[in-house]
Formats: C-alpha cells, sequence, structure tokens
C-alpha cells in the first residue's frame, strides 16, 4: 500500500463516469458511503442554473445558519471550502519558525504537514498501542513546552476512531496555558455529537473547532465546513488574508439545506453504525475499539501483514495503510494496521470475504 497522507485511490484510474462508482469500494477514505440529504439534492437541482453568478463571498446566510442550529453566537464562526481550507489557515496563522506544534501519533497527518510548511517543529505525543491508541488529557497537558504554541488534536482521532469525551476536552481546554492556542477537528464528530465542544469554544479564547459537512453530511464532493473560534482565536484567524468566494454558490446552499435536515444524518448514522458492528462480526480478525464509521482491523493474530491486502486494489477495494499516521513509529506498527471505512452492506460483504480469503490461505 502507498504511504500517501490522504486516500481516494479510486480516482487512479476507475472512476470517470458516476457509473464507475458501482464497482469500487472505496474504503480508504471517509467518505459517506450514502448520498446527501434528499433536500441537499433538491437545493443543488435548485440552484445548480444559477451556477453563472458569484456567491456570497462572507457565506453570511450560512453562518448563521450554523449559529443558529448549533446554538453560538454567530461573530465567532467561520466558513471555509471543508475543514483543509480551515485548519490550514488557521495553523498558518497561529505558528511559525520557532514555535512547536503538538499533536498525536498516530493522528492525522495534515496538521504535521501544514505546521512544517510553516516552519515550527512538530512534536509527536505517541499513543500507545497497548492502550489502544487511547490519549488522555494529563499525557497531553503534560507534553506542553514553553514554546508550543498550537496543540492540534483529532477528536475522534483519524485513524484510530478513539474520542476523548467532553470533560476530557474541557480539562485541557481549561489548563491551557495563555500562549498556546488549540485546535479541535471535529471532523468526524458526528459519530460521537455529545462529545463535542464547539458550543464550548467562544468561551475559551484559544479554542479554534472545525468541523465539516464532507463526512457524516454526505458532502466531500461540495467542500464545505466551518470554524468556531474563541476571541483570540478569532483575531489569529483574522489577521491574515483569506481568498474571496472561499466556498461555492452550491457548496452554501446545500449545507443550508444540510443543517435543515439534520435528522437525515441522524438515521444515516445510526444505520452505518449498524453496517459497522455487522462488518466487524464477519472479519475474521479483531478490531480497535472505534466511536466512528472507520476502525482499525488488527492483523497480529493472523499470519499476514497490511501488505497481503495490497492486491485486493486490482479488485478495485481499497483500504487504507496506517504507515501515513504514524511518523516515526516503525514499519511494524504499519504493517499491523489496516484501516477500514464502512460502506453499504453489499460492499463491506465484499470487503469481509475478500480479506477472509486473503487471512485463511
Ligand atoms: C481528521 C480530518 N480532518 C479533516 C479532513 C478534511 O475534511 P474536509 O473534506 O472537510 O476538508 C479529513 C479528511 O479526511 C480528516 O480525516
Amino acid at each position: 500500500m502507498s504511504g500517501a497522507i490522504h486516500g481516494g485511490a479510486l480516482w487512479q484510474p476507475c472512476v470517470r463516469i458516476p457509473e464507475d462508482y458501482a464497482s469500487v469500494v472505496a474504503a480508504d477514505v471517509n467518505d459517506a458511503w450514502y448520498p446527501p440529504a434528499p433536500a441537499v439534492m433538491k437545493a443543488l437541482a435548485r440552484w445548480a442554473r444559477h451556477s453563472n453568478h458569484s456567491p456570497d463571498t462572507s457565506g453570511g446566510a450560512l453562518a448563521r445558519a450554523v449559529a443558529g442550529h448549533f446554538a453560538i453566537p454567530e461573530p465567532s464562526v467561520r466558513i471555509g471550502a471543508g475543514a483543509s481550507d480551515l485548519l490550514h489557515h488557521f495553523i498558518l496563522s497561529t505558528i511559525g519558525p520557532g514555535d512547536e506544534m503538538l499533536t498525536l501519533s498516530p493522528s492525522y497527518a495534515e496538521y504535521a504537514r501544514v505546521a512544517k510548511f510553516a516552519g515550527a517543529r512538530v512534536k509527536r505525543l505517541r499513543l500507545n498501542v497497548n492502550d489502544a491508541f487511547e490519549a488522555n488529557p494529563g499525557a497531553i497537558l503534560a507534553a506542553v513546552g514553553k514554546n508550543t504554541r498550537l496543540i492540534s488534536l483529532c477528536n475522534p482521532n483519524n485513524p484510530t476512531g478513539q474520542v476523548l469525551n467532553r470533560p476530557q476536552m474541557l480539562e485541557v481546554m481549561q489548563a491551557l496555558p495563555k500562549r498556546t492556542f488549540l485546535l479541535v477537528d471535529e471532523a468526524y464528530i458526528d459519530f460521537a455529537p455529545e462529545e463535542s465542544v464547539l458550543a464550548d469554544a467562544p468561551l475559551f479564547p484559544n479554542i479554534a473547532v472545525v468541523r465539516t459537512f464532507s463526512k457524516a453530511y454526505a458532502m466531500a464532493g461540495l467542500r464545505v465546513g466551518f470554524a468556531v473560534l474563541g476571541s483570540s482565536a478569532r483575531k489569529r484567524f483574522d489577521r491574515n488574508a483569506r481568498p474571496p468566494w472561499p466556498v461555492s454558490l452550491l457548496g452554501l446552499h446545500a449545507a443550508e439545506a444540510a443543517l435543515a435536515d439534520s435528522d437525515y444524518v441522524a438515521r444515516r448514522v445510526a444505520e452505518t453504525l449498524r453496517l459497522k458492528a455487522d462488518l466487524l462480526r464477519n472479519l475474521r480478525a479483531p478490531s480497535l475499539p472505534s466511536a466512528t464509521h472507520y476502525f482499525l482491523l488488527d492483523l497480529q493474530t493472523t499470519e499476514i501483514t497490511a501488505n497481503r491486502l495490497d492486491c485486493l486494489r486490482s479488485r478495485n477495494i481499497f483500504l487504507r495503510d496506517f504507515a501515513g499516521f504514524t511518523a516515526g513509529s516503525g514499519k511494524r506498527l504499519s504493517q499491523r494496521f489496516v484501516r477500514i471505512t464502512t460502506q453499504s452492506r453489499p460492499a463491506n460483504r465484499r470487503i469481509a470475504q475478500e480479506i477472509n480469503r486473503i487471512i485463511s490461505s
């Protein structure tokens, strides 16, 4: 498997026309397996023919809808082209040469990549495989040094699916030194909504929480996200220029429609977690506990290592290799785990059949 930091191998070379998706199992990306809500499809159909017009550059209507939906003061909300856009901007606004950014390992690799572009040093708090890569607030706070200007936490964590609960995250937020910003990436929090600190963020000056419509809202192709920022974090965010019109006309209207029909997301999340439970039962290898729709399959008790599953690509089944998440953790760990994202029932059947066949061969 490649050491790429993102999935999406299906684009090379399988999907050229929409019908091609039917033959591909894209379990290497954490996109939703289901389509966007009917209300979103309706909004897209309604607005598509107006694509000759520029969108509202401030994304004001969507910011108001986000504020209303999550009971957050509107001035704390910023709109962007997915969580990627917002977290890039925030990291580049908060750290520079001489600063340190603390992140976890394994975790989403993008934070470290951007921090390096900012000229900052990256410190990784190594999570222990024997604790199923569980993080804890005490260890995070103990790893904060005098040069730590930013902590980037993915919650739930990608690729482990482990979640710091809300009291644990609040513990970190309350003990944060004045000089340190905290970025909480809640890209997958719709799978554990009770653990979100989104509504708490405006009460803490140095906090930025980013959310996305790409995952549980099933809109990854539309590129819409938002951030909720405390007062100092907001000043930092606004200090650097942003390109105008970060989100397309279709993206803005689709996201507003999605928020208005968020029951759809709750139903799909519940359905997906049931599908995940079935898939876990059908796989002949254990996996680590996960709060999300993806999980780490643990091959340690089998006769195979992760690279034996590379051949599934030729059957259009794409799984995510672990190496891209574990800078510095060594080859042994990266060959022990593979990340799988829950798909539709038939696709899950294919995944289980093919993996079990290889494990038993
Ligand atoms: C933890 C995490 N944050 C952010 C993103 C990017 O999300 P978006 O599509 O909103 O840019 C991803 C995508 O895989 C992710 O895994």
